[in-house]
């Protein structure tokens, strides 16, 4: 069995003002009927998965259960993190909860701000990548460049070990521009999808070697986590001395016998607003316009209205953004759209 792990305590301030600390990007309905999470807890159900480990924040405990209630998909638990730690100690404190009761067993981690077109060919990217991760590998997704990304890791692959599937010679997690360049350049590099298929024991194994310390403050925290209502509630005294790191930085660039599948399907980390222009039905002219907005004579533009309350009106605009929810009003020129984290961070500071 497959067990996967749905990471979803981001707070992805890219997506301001859509994306709140109370009420992330992963949980908004940004391009299609359900959310990012629940799309991504949907991809992969059915045979040979277990029902899902959530990992999650404490604010967001209720929108998890009902998200996931809405969708059908019944979570085999759901980890309560006193606050978020970054990637590293959400993934390994879910992992050690799977191996309590399954060690052999794999995981899948997920992330849950992906756009996948093709939910059926991502699960065949996990079969294809299943042989490599029963025989002890870290498996990874790759996914083909467009576009010297730095937000990004990039997995440099090596030789093909089975049909698709690759050694991978070295993992970059979000490299420089001149880095990001040079990766590029060889069509061999692609970009991690952030996705990991590997035995729990393995990747339990994974943490001994490269973060000893985040392995034994999860371990101990999943002992002194209680049962809350159906939540495993994360001890917070534990967790407060946890490190802050992903899991990319503190495990994969480190990790020996890591595998690459190439995913070929269409794939998106909808991390901004110009992403998510992008993967939004378009008129015409190049503009995704939303309920209660309207486009005269624009181009190029998202006008994204998020308050029935409020009739947003774009004129003779050209490749700008521009996002109105009940209390907040976010305009931008589309090249600037990752600023915005830069703006949230001005207005926190402000507080
Ligand atoms: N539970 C929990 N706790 N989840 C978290 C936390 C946390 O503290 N921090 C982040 N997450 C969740 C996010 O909600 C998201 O779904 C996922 O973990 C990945 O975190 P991001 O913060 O979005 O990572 P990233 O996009 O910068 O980088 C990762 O994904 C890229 C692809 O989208 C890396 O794996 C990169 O290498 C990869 O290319
Ligand atoms: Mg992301």
């Amino acid at each position: 069995m497959i067990t996967p792990i749905l990471l979803c305590g981001g707070s992805g301030t890219r997506l301001w003002p859509l994306s709140r600390k109370s009420f992330p990007k992963q949980f908004a309905d940004l391009v299609g009927q359900e959310s990012l999470f629940q799309a991504s807890a949907l991809r992969f159900v059915g045979e040979g998965f277990a029902d899902p480990v959530v990992v999650t924040g404490n604010a967001f405990r209720f929108i998890v259960a009902e998200q996931l209630d809405e969708c059908l998909v019944a979570p085999g638990s759901i980890l309560i993190e006193p606050e978020g730690r970054n990637t590293a100690p959400a993934a390994i404190i879910a992992t050690l909860h799977v191996a309590r009761t399954a060690p052999d067993d794999l995981i899948l981690i997920v992330p849950s701000d992906h756009a996948v077109a093709d939910p059926d060919l991502f699960r065949e990217a996990v079969t294809r990548g299943r042989p490599a991760a029963e025989a002890g590998q870290i498996v990874t997704f790759g996914i083909a460049p467009d576009r010297p990304e730095t937000g990004f890791g990039w997995l440099e692959r090596s030789t093909e070990t089975s049909p698709g599937v690759f050694a991978l010679e070295r993992f970059i997690e979000k490299p420089d521009t001149d880095t990001a360049r040079r990766l590029l350049a060889d069509s061999r590099n692609m970009w991690n999808a952030g996705v990991f298929l590997a035995k729990a024991n393995r990747m339990i194994e994974a943490y001994r070697t490269h973060a000893p310390e985040i392995l034994a403050l999860a371990e101990k925290a999943l002992r002194d986590a209680r049962d809350d209502l159906g939540f495993v509630r994360i001890d917070p005294e534990v967790w407060q001395q946890m490190p802050d790191i992903s899991i990319d930085y503190a495990i994969m660039e480190q990790a020996r016998d890591v595998s690459v599948v190439r995913f070929e399907g269409a794939w998106s980390d909808l991390g901004s607003w110009q992403a998510v222009w992008q993967q939004s039905p378009r008129d015409g002219a190049g503009n995704a316009v939303s309920e209660n907005a309207t486009a005269m004579d624009c181009e190029g533009s998202l006008l994204r209205s998020e308050s029935p309350e409020i009739e947003l009106v774009g004129i003779g605009l050209k490749n700008i953004v521009a996002v109105a929810m009940h209390d907040a009003v976010m305009v931008a020129d589309m090249s600037q759209s990752q600023n915005v984290k830069k703006a949230v961070d001005t207005l926190k500071a402000r507080e």
